[in-house]
Order: structure tokens, then sequence, then C-alpha cells
């Protein structure tokens, strides 16, 4: 194996990777992105779809970026290039290295709305109406100036962290939110349960309406299953790589998937009942979560409280995310550019303040430029999470299983042959990522143009 003459940090704990690994998946997809899905493409039928793809597909694909990660001990472009041993697939780690910086582009958008609001919701009053606050939102996004400054303080925190490393930077901070977002979460959960007719909108999450199901469900679960859990773009890949070789592999997916979806379910649980109790359905899409929950917080005893905490929760999500996502450009700046790791910090949040400068002008001046379609941030999120992604897992699997040595996979599998129990479901787990994933993960990704 090359050498590489940086020398690597790892994490320092099982609970710091777990957290900082949990902490790339859980962020904006679940609080921001998976209630809105639920709530436009079929509710329970898009849990259960969700759910299914998460099981069967999503978590072999978790095995491979952590088997590809820990083997090649390197970043996204690194590893298939030296696991393949051929140049073209490079050209895969790139679509690795590529996608998390178009997220991040639109990601660190959304991750300044959510600084803007934090900041209102020290002022919020009492019994704010839906108008109001439909304008609030609507005026904020298509304002030019103020949405582009939060979206660069955005950036610069993520790039802050990131600068200090994997250890004092991502470990500790996820160690310390992770919890915390847990804990806040939760208690949001449980203070929407008391609002009167709570029940219709977990009527609509929980019972399942066959006539909502359409192929639309079927790519929106898959795409938002694989944006939640940070699959496809070198994310868990990149965290993999820093893992030592004793944790075991299975384990830590399992719980990585596992709260990544308690954490969707509880925000959605957070979220819906307010779009039914109070009959929100203008609030759909990218604005719900920014319009119904100030609206119910104004409505309800210690409201404003509950905001702040609120908006806390949703900041931090998202700066655990954009770290993990951050962080895969930044490695392979530094191992494959050789730059330094301040500098690799720099220009990187320059290029993503500027595209994403034009995501965020994309609600307002630029709202009438389109790409097939699609305003620039909705290109921009499509893009990446119905097209890049898919297609950087279906790399991620071939790769695994056609293109590296089956013995080596076992090995990293199951640790060196320790993990006795591992060898004994092996074959399942390659069957589903030799045949089964990249056929369904192939036809969800050819459906999107049909
Ligand atoms: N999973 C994160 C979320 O739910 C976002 C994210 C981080 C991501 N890293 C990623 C999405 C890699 C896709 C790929 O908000």
């Amino acid at each position: 194996m090359e050498k590489t003459s940086v020398s690597r940090e790892t994490f320092s704990s099982r609970f710091g990777v777990l957290m900082a690994m949990a902490g790339s998946a859980v962020g904006l997809g679940n609080l921001w992105r998976f209630p809105y899905m639920v709530s436009e493409y079929g509710g329970a039928m898009f849990v259960i779809t969700y759910l299914v793809f998460m099981l069967v597909l999503c978590l072999p694909i978790l095995f491979s970026e952590f088997i590809i990660g820990r083997r090649s001990q390197k970043n996204a472009f690194g590893a298939f290039r030296v696991l393949g041993k051929k140049k073209a697939w490079g050209l895969a780690g790139l679509i690795s290295v590529i996608t998390p910086f178009i997220i991040l582009c639109y990601y660190s958008v959304v991750g300044g709305w959510s600084i803007y609001y934090l900041g209102k919701s020290f002022t919020f009053s009492s019994n704010l109406s839906q108008d109001y606050l439909s304008q609030m939102f609507g005026s904020l996004v298509t304002s030019v100036e103020l949405p582009i400054l939060l979206h660069g303080a955005f950036i610069l925190l993520t790039a802050v962290i990131v600068m200090a490393g994997v250890k004092k930077g991502i470990e500790k901070f996820g160690k310390i939110m992770m919890p915390l977002l847990f804990i806040m979460v939760t208690a949001l959960a449980i203070y929407s349960m008391h609002l009167n007719g709570a029940a219709e909108g977990y009527r609509f999450m929980f019972i399942p309406d066959l006539s909502l199901f359409s192929t639309k469900t079927c790519v929106a679960a898959l795409g938002q299953a694989f944006f939640s859990l940070s699959l496809g773009c070198g994310t868990m890949l990149t965290y993999a790589s820093y893992v030592s070789k004793d944790e075991d592999i299975v384990k830590s997916s399992v719980g990585i998937a596992f709260s990544d979806f308690i954490f969707a379910i509880l925000s959605s649980m957070a979220i819906l009942p307010a779009v039914f109790v109070f009959n929100m359905a203008d609030a759909q899409g990218p604005g719900l979560v920014f319009e119904a929950l100030p609206f119910i917080f104004s409505h309800m005893k210690f409201g404003g409280v509950i905001a702040v905490i609120f908006f806390v929760t949703l900041l931090v999500a998202a700066l655990t995310s954009s770290i993990s996502l951050f962080e895969v450009v930044i490695a392979y700046l530094v191992e494959e550019k050789k730059m330094k790791r301040g500098i690799a910090c720099v220009i990187t949040s320059i290029i993503i303040f500027v595209l994403g400068a034009f995501c965020s002008l994309s609600f307002g001046p630029l709202s009438e430029l389109k790409i097939f379609g699609n305003t620039i941030f909705e290109a921009f999120d499509k893009l990446s999470a119905n097209i890049l992604l898919i297609l950087g897992s279906l790399l991620t699997v071939i790769f695994v299983s056609w293109v590296m040595k089956k013995e080596d996979v076992i090995d990293e599998f199951t640790n060196q042959g320790r993990l006795k129990n591992h060898k004994k479901f092996f074959p399942f787990i390659w069957f589903i990522i030799r045949y089964l994933a990249p056929i369904i993960v192939f036809i969800i990704f050819i459906s999107n143009f049909c």
C-alpha cells in the first residue's frame, strides 16, 4: 500500500467515532428534509419505504463504505484509486469528493437560515399569525445580502471546527453535542404530543394509505435514505478511515442507522402534528420547519424558550453534518494535493461561499433562472440527492464486491477473522452488496429520468 507523507489522525474512542458518525448522519436531513418529504410523498407509506430501504440497502452500503475507508486508510479519492489499482476508479473517488462540495453549497444556505431563526426566536412574541410567519420566511429567503451573509457565517463555523482537526475538532464537538441533541429533539416531540389533535399528524405518519404510494415515493425515499445516512459521497468512508481496526463495523453501522432513524421520526413527531392541528397546508417544502414550528411555539406556553431550544438544535445538527461534508474535501486536498489543513479550509470555504451565494439568490433575484425546470437551489439538491448520491452508492457497492478481493472484504468485515459471528452472515451481506443492491439502486437511478 502506498505511503502517505501526512501522518493520519484517528478517532480516540469508540464513543467518539459513533458520535461523530451519527453526527454526520443526523442533520438537516432529519429535522428539516425528512418531515417535508413525509408530508409530500405519502405519509406512512414514505416512512415504511424509507425504513425498508434503510435496512435492506443502506446498511450494506454503509458496511461497504466502512470497508473501503478502513481498509485503505485514505481519503475518498485516494481510497478508490489505491484499492482499485486502476486510474479510472479515481474518477469514482472524485465523484465522492465533488458531491459533498455541491451539497455543502445549499446545505449551508439552510444552515444560515437556522442562524437567523435562532436570533429571531429570542424575540418571538406570542400568537404570531401564519401570514406573518410565511412573510417572515419569504422575506428572509428572497432578500439578497442577509441570507448570503448568514450562509457565510455558517461556513465559517464549519471551517473553524474542521480546522481544529479530527480529534480536537470533529470528535470533541460530536461527543458533546449529539447527546444534547437527542435530549432536545425528544423534548420537542413530547411537547408536540400535547397539541390538541396531534393524533391526526401521527395517523398520517404511522398508518399507511396505499393510494399514496407511487414510484416517486421510492425515488424520494431512497434519495432521502442516502442523504440522511450520509451515503454515496465519501463522508462515511472518510470517517471510517479514521476508525481503529478493532471497531466492529456491523455494530457501529447499526448504531448509526438506528439513531438516524430515531431522530427522523422524533423530529417528524415534533413537526407534523402542528401541520395538521393548525391546518398549515401552505407551509410545504423547505419552508415547513421554519413556518410551522414558530407558529406552534408562539401559540403555546413556554413557546419562546422552546423555540430557542429548537433552533439551537437545528443549528447544532446542521453543523455536525456540515463538518463531515467539509472533512471529505479537506482530507482530499491535504492528502492528495498536499495542501496545509488551514489553507485547504480557507480555499474550500471561499468556493463554497461563492457557489452557495447563487443558491441563496435563486430564491430572490435569480428565481427565474431555471436548470431543467429547477431553480439553482433545487437543481443542487436534486442533482446531489437523486443523482450523485445514488451513483456514488452504486459505484461503492460495485467497487467492494466486484473490484476488491473477496478475502480482503471478509478480512475487514470480520476484523481479521476475530469476529466469528460476522463470518456466518457474511454470505448474506455479500449477496446484497454484489447483486441486490446494484440492481435496485440502478433501477431507481434510471427511473429518475423516466
Ligand atoms: N446526513 C446529513 C443530514 O441528514 C447530511 C450529510 C452529511 C450528507 N454528510 C453527507 C448527505 C453526505 C449526503 C452525503 O443532514
